[in-house]
């Protein structure tokens, strides 16, 4: 890659960003298409969000994803908001144009599209959302979107409670309450990110009917017992590839092949 004055700016902010898989995918599909342009990762604390965006504008960077923990702050500072997004309450795309800061939500259509891949149709599907952090609200709103029955339980009950009211779905106080009804269970929460993490149910009760979808992205010790259990189940690796490339979408105008993407992850990907 030739890196001259002309080279367009793009990037992800987040705390940590480090292990962020964004930047080898998303410069990726930039040589794709030739474009001349480099996405860098920019580790932002919390305190020092606001002056990073006033710098990335000066600076004329063109466009920036948004991870944890700054996804309500880039939709609040952005000068026009995308209804999905502002509907989820998070911002995980910006793009910085002459008239402003225009904030868009992708995590749902990647949620969406991914999700789709083991359960077309959602309508009148009843789902079990495990967690209620961010991650949960652009799934929840995708869901609904869709017309599916939610089930959503989180270890804090007054967070679920509270998205319960918001996205209208029914709150459980445990995960086996839903078990019997639900046909497809998603895990939003960060359980699973370590070997160690204890199960967010007996996973003895999943049955070969439930079809599992856990949005971190590599083989956690829920999807290892849907896999042993006989159950169709997902990683989180295509929705956050799905998300990227609608974020390449929106900066761009280009779509961006999957296989093309998937590839350059592989090695990187435990
Ligand atoms: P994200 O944007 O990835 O969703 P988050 O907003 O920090 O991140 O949300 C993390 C989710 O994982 C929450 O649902 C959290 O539950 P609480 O609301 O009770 O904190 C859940 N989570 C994290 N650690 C957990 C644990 N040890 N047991 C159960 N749930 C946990």
């Amino acid at each position: 890659m030739t890196i001259d004055g002309k080279t367009q700016v793009y990037g992800i902010l987040g705390y940590p960003v480090k292990h962020s898989l964004s930047p080898v995918f998303q410069n990726r599909a930039f040589r794709y298409f030739s474009l001349n342009a480099v996405y860098v990762p920019f580790e932002v604390k919390p305190e020092d969000f606001e002056t990073a965006l006033r710098g990335l504008k000066a600076l004329g960077v063109k466009g920036v994803n948004i991870t944890l923990p700054h996804k309500e702050k880039a939709l609040e500072l952005a000068d026009f908001k995308d209804s999905h997004a502002q509907a989820i309450g998070s911002a995980n795309t910006l793009k910085f144009t002459e008239d402003g800061v225009y904030a868009y939500n992708t995590d749902w259509i990647g949620f969406l599209k991914a999700v789709r891949e083991l359960t077309p149709n959602l309508r009148d599907l009843k789902v079990l959302v495990l967690g209620a952090g961010g991650s949960a609200k652009a799934v929840l709103y995708a869901l609904k979107l869709e017309g599916a029955r939610v089930f959503l339980w989180n270890r804090t009950q007054g967070k679920a409670k509270r998205l319960c009211e918001e996205f209208k779905c029914i709150h459980v106080k445990k995960p086996e309450e839903a078990l019997e009804e639900a046909e497809l269970i998603v895990n939003t929460t960060s359980l699973g990110l370590k070997e160690e993490d204890p199960p967010i149910f007996d996973y003895k009760e999943l049955k070969p009917r439930h079809k599992v979808m856990d949005i971190i992205y590599r083989e956690t010790p829920l999807l290892r017992s849907a896999k042993e259990k006989g159950c169709l189940y997902k990683d989180g690796l295509d929705m956050l590839l799905y998300q990227g490339m609608e974020s390449f979408r929106i900066w761009t105008g280009y779509d961006v092949p999957y296989e093309v993407v998937k590839d350059s992850v592989l090695e990187y990907i435990i």
